[in-house]
This record gives structure tokens, sequence and C-alpha cells, in this order.
């Protein structure tokens, strides 16, 4: 996040963000990749749909044996007729030179094979929810409560 917030500042997008410490296995890089590819669709959704108030949630919450990362934005949310699509290889709303259509399917592919869980999506009309959802480290998180 420290990364993108001066590329956020610049397009006037607020960041809201609820914050729980978590612990999963794998690699570090790759949890940011996705993150990545969640907020720069978010931030092209604002611009498509002209939004002036700009809006990313990041949302970190245990539940159960799970961590839960949402990452939501009021973008305009994504069309019932698209929605059923987006996780599909070279599924693109973009023009072809700014987008491949890959983002998402690489980054359900890293949730489910890199870190062992999944991504899955909401979305209304204002709003679209990204939902990753990762199995805690069990014994780290052993670790934190005896400390
Ligand atoms: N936050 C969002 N708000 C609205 N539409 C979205 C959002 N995220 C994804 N989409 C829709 O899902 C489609 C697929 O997203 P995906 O990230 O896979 O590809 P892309 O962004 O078009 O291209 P790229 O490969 O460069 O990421 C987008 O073209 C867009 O229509
Ligand atoms: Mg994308």
């Amino acid at each position: 996040m420290t990364l993108l917030e001066s590329v956020l500042a610049d397009e006037m997008i607020s960041v809201k963000k609820e914050l729980q410490d978590a612990y999963v296995l794998g690699i570090p890089n790759e949890l940011t990749q996705v993150i990545i590819n969640l907020i720069n669709n978010a931030k092209d959704a604002f611009k498509h749909n002209s939004i002036l108030l700009r809006e990313i949630t990041l949302r970190v919450k245990k539940k159960g044996e799970f961590v839960i990362i949402e990452v939501s934005d009021n973008g305009g949310g994504i069309a019932k007729e698209h929605i059923e699509k987006i996780f599909e290889p070279y599924f693109t709303t973009k023009h072809k030179s700014r987008g491949t259509g890959l983002g998402l399917f690489m980054s359900r592919m890293i949730c489910e094979q890199g870190l062992g869980g999944t991504l899955d999506v909401k979305s209304s009309k204002k709003s679209s929810i990204f939902s990753i959802k990762i199995p805690l480290d069990r014994d780290e998180e052993e670790n934190i409560k005896r400390a």
C-alpha cells in the first residue's frame, strides 16, 4: 500500500483501511501482486465510469481458520452479463491496448494454487467487492497468542 499510495493520491482515490494482523503461508510477492491487480482494476473503473468521489476500502479480517482480505471500490460495479466471465482468461471490457484480461485469471490462480485459498467477487450497481480467503498459518497464529 505504501508503494501505491502516491499513485492513488494522484488519481484522487482515498483509501480506507480496516486492518488486522494475520499470518498466512505463501510467497509475499504473490499476494502483493493480487492486491495490486485488484486496485488497478478499481482505478480503471473510476476513470471509465467518471467517478468523482473515489474510494477503495481494504479490509483484513480473521474469521475462524481463515483470513479474509477484501478490496472494495465504489467504481460503478460490474455488469450482470460480465460478472460470470471476469475470471476467464482474456475476458476484458477494456480496449486491447489497455487490457489483456489476464489480471483476474492470474489473481484467482495465485489465490488458489499459491495460497491455498479462493478469490471471489460481489457487485452491486455502485460497487465491487473482491474477497480473498486464505487459511491462516496456525503455528504462527499460536505464537502470537503465546507472546
Ligand atoms: N473493480 C472493478 N470494477 C468494475 N469492473 C471490473 C473491476 N474489476 C474487474 N472488472 C471487469 O473485469 C474485467 C476483467 O478484469 P481483468 O483484471 O481480468 O482484466 P483487465 O483489467 O481488463 O486487463 P488486465 O489483464 O490488464 O488486468 C475488466 O475488463 C472489467 O470489465
Ligand atoms: Mg486488470
